[in-house]
């Protein structure tokens, strides 16, 4: 669960500052954003220039920049990180970390942090197993911080291969799994995502705008902390590779009806994200409707209204969360159909929000319930869905 993480990591003066590369490779697979720290002693084993490369980021140094003076602000990038990380981290900076000695980038920006600290210390043995630098490493792990390193080796003294910095990936991998929620394992949860196509002839359709990507996001959060993920469809050209995730395609609103009817009294939660269309033309045409006439008419009949009916279905340990798109009126809109709908909360999107909605990679949203209404600031799909499971998963 590194995905979207903002990882600071520091570099410090020794032999194995060259595996920082490696780390932040693996950091950067898994979809974390890096920004490197490097104390001046770092920069003679590896340069700027490479690591920088690797995050697509200015490496910082200094308190300054040295190109127009600009100033780096330990403050500020001790608000944006998920997580600090130290690798290598000598026996130096481990004293200066274990007592407040500020006189680098690395260490204010440690002292500023608001984040979990992971070190993985590197050092040779004799240095290693020093009292002060035992001492040290204590007072930091007392303050809270995750100290990664081998496992006790196989001699007697149990010092063998310590001091040695931990391999990258095992290092990523420790990170990963202090991310890693789990908190939706053993839950069953229902979604429906995209647009809903009602047919006219063979050849064309009632559609809309919705291409599936805040659905699918929702899918894949809830199936990376744990969920049993049941996805009912519309015609989307996204991709959901979970395997907890369990794929229903559907085309029409009634396809759709079915689908959700049958599977929700097997849930915990639904979420009903579908674009689905109100109406649908009252009789489909069995060939191509040819062009006559100076006008032409499509009678139409309503759907079903799929949340409204899960709505009265739903149990009192069952949690649904709706959708509103609206383009006026939005709060009064939202919290009537939140009520109409028999919602626990209720997403609302408005199309006044530039940038936003159908097609685009980022979304504004409002999250209303009975009692309460919290504003988001516009972020990455991948991110709304964080904040929408986390408020079902406070109701689970
Ligand atoms: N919804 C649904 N089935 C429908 C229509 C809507 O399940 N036939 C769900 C949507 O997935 C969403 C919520 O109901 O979670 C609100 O959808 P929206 O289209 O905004 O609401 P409508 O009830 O259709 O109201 P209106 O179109 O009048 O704004």
């Amino acid at each position: 669960m590194l995905k979207g993480k903002k990882i600071v990591l520091g570099i410090t003066g020794s032999i194995a500052a060259y595996k920082s590369c490696l780390i932040i490779r693996e950091l950067v697979k898994r979809g974390a954003e890096v920004q490197v720290v490097i104390t001046p002693a770092g920069k003679e084993f590896i340069t700027p220039i490479t690591l920088s490369a690797l995050t697509q980021k200015p490496v910082i140094s200094d308190f300054f920049s040295q190109r127009d003076g600009t100033w780096h602000s330990h403050v500020a990038l001790g608000l944006w990180a998920d997580a600090m990380l130290i690798a290598p981290c000598t026996a130096s900076t481990l004293g200066k970390m274990a007592n407040g000695i500020a006189d680098n980038m690395l260490i204010t920006t440690y002292l500023s942090m608001k984040a979990p600290v992971f070190i993985a210390p590197a050092m040779d043995l004799d240095m290693y197993a020093h009292p002060t630098t035992q001492q040290n490493m204590e007072r930091l792990k007392g303050f809270g911080n995750h100290i990664i390193e081998p496992q006790s080796g196989f001699l007697a003294s149990g010092l063998e291969g310590k001091g040695r910095m931990e391999d990258p990936e095992k290092i990523v991998a420790a990170l990963d799994m202090f991310f890693e929620k789990k908190d939706l394992l053993g839950k069953h949860i229902m979604i429906t995502a995209g647009p809903t196509y009602e047919k006219i002839d063979p050849v064309r359709f009632i559609g809309n705008y919705s291409s599936g990507k805040m659905g699918f996001a929702l899918a894949e959060e809830c199936a990376c902390r744990g969920a049993e993920v049941t996805l009912i469809a519309g015609p989307v050209n996204v991709q959901c590779t979970m395997n907890n995730v369990q794929r229903i395609d559907v085309e029409s609103c009634q396809q759709m009806h079915d689908a959700a009817i049958e599977n929700f009294p097997q849930m915990d939660a639904a979420i009903l994200c579908a674009a689905v269309a109100d109406f649908r033309p009252a009789e489909v045409a069995g060939q191509k409707i040819k062009r006559v006439g100076q006008t032409m008419d499509i009678h139409l009949v309503p759907n079903p209204d799929i949340a409204a009916e899960l709505g009265r279905m739903k149990r009192a340990d069952q949690v649904m969360v709706g959708f509103a798109l609206e383009t006026n009126d939005e709060q009064q809109n939202a919290q009537h159909k939140l009520e109409k709908k028999n919602l626990d909360f209720i997403v609302l999107n408005s199309l006044r929000n530039e940038g936003t909605c159908f097609k685009s990679d980022e979304n504004q949203v409002s999250i209303i319930s009975r009692d309460a209404k919290h504003d988001y600031e516009k972020k990455p799909k991948a991110d709304v869905a964080r904040d929408i499971i986390d408020e079902l998963a406070a109701r689970l």
